[in-house]
């Protein structure tokens, strides 16, 4: 059955030695956490060797927030997916709403970065979500359905098991407004039966899906209660060690 997470997305926040205080802050308070529950904290690149290390001996994993789409190469200020294993990391995000909209990140592009990452062993943190205007047109289904398509539909049931789906609605990053409870679990609901329909129930019911947007210790324990909740993907909350445990203790 699949596994509860609570990844902390850092975003482009902290240097390196306030990185290292906060992973090692994690880490500490970590054995509150059921072993159940898996946690992951995902710093920039530049922090990843330093925080592999602070993290040693602890059960939170390492996760990077992008990857280069090309193995290596004359690919100026790209980091590729065999650096990020040197570095201890286990997992990426990729698809982050942050990317797709400043950065043109795109769904070809996200085949191909998926495709490096699984090949490399590392697990894949595929974001998914609407924007406001999507949302407003009743667009939000047709949207996370196709993104999710768009990427995963090109892998196979057995690289699922290292793929995890964040829905992240983007009117609710950062913003302090959360999806309710209930709006979140008919998306979650949908991507799952997305990939029931691809790769089978089994398949669909082992894959861990992740909320992100907002989500903080208040509104955490409603979130994580829904059926097809399996966790969270948290910005701003991740910042401080005691509210990202306090997230992890919420199921
Ligand atoms: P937020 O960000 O928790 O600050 O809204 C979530 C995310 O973008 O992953």
């Amino acid at each position: 059955m699949r596994k509860n997470i609570v990844a902390g997305n850092w975003k482009m926040n902290t240097t390196v030695p306030e990185g290292i205080a906060l992973a090692k802050a994690v880490a500490a308070k970590a054995a509150e956490v059921p072993a159940e529950v898996g946690l992951v904290v995902a710093p920039p690149f530049t922090h990843l060797c330093a925080v592999a290390e602070a993290l040693k001996g602890s059960p939170v994993g390492l996760s990077a927030q992008n990857c280069a789409d090309k193995t290596k190469g004359a690919y100026t200020g790209e980091v590729s997916v065999d650096m990020l294993v040197s570095t201890g990391c286990q997992y990426t995000i990729l698809g982050h709403s942050e990317r797709r909209q400043y950065y043109g990140e795109t769904d070809e592009k996200l085949v191909e970065k998926t495709k490096l990452a699984l090949a490399a062993g590392l697990k894949v943190i595929l974001c998914v979500g609407e924007n406001l205007e999507e949302r407003e047109a009743g667009k939000h289904f047709d949207v996370v359905k196709a993104q999710t398509e768009n990427v995963l539909y090109n892998f196979t049931a057995e690289d699922m098991a290292n793929v995890i789906v964040a829905y992240e609605p983007v009117w609710a990053i950062g913003t302090g407004k959360t999806a309710t409870a209930e709006q979140a679990e008919e998306i979650h609901a949908c991507i799952r039966k997305v990939l029931a329909a691809k790769f089978g129930q089994t398949v669909a019911d082992d894959t861990t899906i992740l909320y992100g947007g907002s989500c903080k210790p208040s509104n955490a324990k409603e979130l994580f209660a829904q059926p097809d909740i399996d966790g969270g993907l948290i910005g701003g909350a991740a910042l401080k060690a005691d509210d990202f445990i306090q997230i992890a203790l919420s199921f």
